[in-house]
């Protein structure tokens, strides 16, 4: 059987993970269309893929309407589109990660729902994270809340759109050695920019929390083993979720006996 080539739009391709989506899917014989918020960082790639990639300028956190007449825009770059792969992201700002990581995603997803639903096929990608499940780890709470927001919105699309042929799925990376991951503020002992670390930094009940994060990242920075051409199943999910059986089990007559006594 021939293979049936597809169209995939990606997000954030001018680094890491977007970037090396693009070639793999450029591997398979398939088309894309790469964009990113500066296209002076992705015109190379249009340049050495010109029969299967063209690049558009998309910075996700654009107002709606803006995102809405790119992605018209978009559809007829190929004559249709088949995969849409929400990857962009970001880590080091508090509100910027949540205009970026989950309403950046859920605009460029609802942009193109229409198009997927008339078209009866489809598929929806989100870049999640490990980070979303594995919350309980110091200067995580922004990034992974943010992750974990996306993989519960991504977890209910999936059944709301399964009766168009939409398919969704979650990714839920981990540790993938990109410029992303080397270039986050903890690595140089910086904490995310927001009004709230800023001050927790002033704290000085803070400092060993905020030192063991730096030494963390800067101990791992340039040694993390996932490979961003290899798909990664994460072993820290599993232990997360076999902690919260555990709890589970433990509690578990505790929660049995708050029902209304009726
Ligand atoms: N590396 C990991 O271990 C890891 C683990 C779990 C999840 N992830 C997720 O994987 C995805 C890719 O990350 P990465 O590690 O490949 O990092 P990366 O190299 O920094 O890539 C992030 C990409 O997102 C783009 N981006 C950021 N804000 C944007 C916006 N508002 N609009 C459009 N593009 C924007 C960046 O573009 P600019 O060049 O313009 O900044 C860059 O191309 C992210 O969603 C990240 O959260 C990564």
């Amino acid at each position: 059987m021939s293979y049936l080539s597809r169209v995939w739009l990606i997000t954030g391709t001018s680094s890491g993970l977007g970037r090396d989506l693009v070639r793999k899917a450029v591997d398979r014989g398939d088309r894309v269309i790469a964009t990113a918020r500066r296209l002076s960082r992705i015109e190379d790639l249009a340049a050495q893929y010109p029969n299967n990639v063209k690049v558009l300028q998309l910075d996700v956190t654009e107002p709606f309407k803006q995102i809405r007449s790119k992605a018209q825009e978009a559809v007829l770059l190929w004559n249709g589109i088949d995969v849409v792969v929400n990857n962009a992201g970001e880590a080091d700002a508090l509100m910027e990660t949540y205009k970026t990581n989950v309403f950046g995603a859920v605009n460029v997803t609802n942009t193109f729902l229409p198009y997927f639903r008339e078209q009866r096929h489809g598929t929806i990608v989100f870049i999640g994270s490990r980070s979303g499940w594995r919350t309980n780890f110091v200067g995580n709470g922004f990034y992974g809340s943010s992750k974990a927001a996306l993989h519960a919105i991504a977890d209910a699309l999936a059944e709301e759109v399964k009766p168009f042929g939409i398919k969704v799925y979650n990714i839920m990376p981990s540790g993938i050695r990109t410029q992303g991951i080397n270039n986050m503020r903890w690595v140089h002992g910086e904490t995310p920019s927001s009004q709230c670390s800023d001050s927790i930094k002033a704290i000085s009940d803070y400092d060993e929390a905020i030192q063991s994060i730096t030494t963390h990242f800067q101990s791992t920075n340039s040694h993390e083993t996932g490979d961003s051409q290899k798909v990664i199943v994460d072993l820290d999910i599993s232990k997360k979720c076999h902690g919260v059986l555990d709890l589970l089990d433990q509690w578990g007559d505790v929660a049995a006996s708050t029902d209304l006594s009726e």
